[in-house]
């Protein structure tokens, strides 16, 4: 399995000290940060955009900003969040957003993004084909519906962690929502090694802690 990468999720940090909590997040042994994008059309709701990642970007020198897109168009924003000036980034959209998952891929790659691909709890693994997941970078399982942070660990998603590991031994595999402490026992036994957490890191009053504990569980 591939090695272990902690994400905290920003949606759970303070958005009026953005650069200061994602700086805070890098110190505390986390390599990248999860940054929810949602369109209010994909998802009810609306977060941020290409305008206050770039902020991000300019403002936390060596960040890696792992963008899940939850949009509806998501070749749409390609270009602006390739534009955007920081040391790594990730373009992760939902296969139920589009019909035409390869082209997708192929644009966000000839933009210089690693490209990936998420599902959300209703969709079966099975809908991510060999030929995506072979392209993707990356493939992540939802563990609770999108659309806000704070909600409850849906454990019938885990299943779909153990198919796609059995599939594709080395890829990158991605688990989001819900994810603390407790929960990631079963997805890192199931075979996921990129944990997203938001509340349970940015709620902890030793975020760092959460983070070494949340490494060491996957990688051990
Ligand atoms: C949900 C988002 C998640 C969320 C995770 O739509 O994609 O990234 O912020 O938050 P927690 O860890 O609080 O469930
Ligand atoms: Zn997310």
């Amino acid at each position: 399995m591939p090695r272990a990468i902690i994400s905290p999720s920003v949606l759970a940090s303070d958005f009026g000290n953005l650069n200061a909590e994602c700086t805070r997040m890098m110190k505390g042994g986390a390599e990248w940060l999860h940054m929810d994008v949602m369109d209010g059309h994909f998802v009810p709701n609306i977060t941020m955009g290409a305008p206050v990642l770039k902020c991000v970007g300019k403002g936390v020198p060596g960040i890696f900003m792992d963008c899940h897109m939850m949009v509806a168009h998501p070749e749409q924003w390609i270009d602006d969040i390739a534009d955007i000036e920081a040391a790594g980034k990730q373009y992760c959209f939902h296969i139920e957003a589009t019909s035409d998952p390869i082209s997708v891929i192929h644009k966000i790659k000839e933009r210089g993004m690693r490209a990936a691909v998420a599902i959300s709890p209703d969709t079966p693994s099975s809908a991510i084909t060999d030929e995506v997941a072979n392209l993707a970078d990356m493939l992540l399982v939802m563990t609770v519906y999108p659309g806000k942070g704070g909600q409850k660990f849906i454990e019938w998603c885990v299943p779909k962690v153990a198919e796609l590991r059995a599939r594709f031994p080395e890829k990158d595999i991605e688990v989001d929502g819900g994810l603390n402490k407790k929960t990631i026992h079963e997805c890192a036994a199931a075979g996921s090694n990129v944990i997203v957490a938001g509340t349970a890191i940015f709620g902890d009053p030793q975020p760092e802690q959460v983070i070494t504990y949340m490494k060491s569980v996957v990688d051990e």
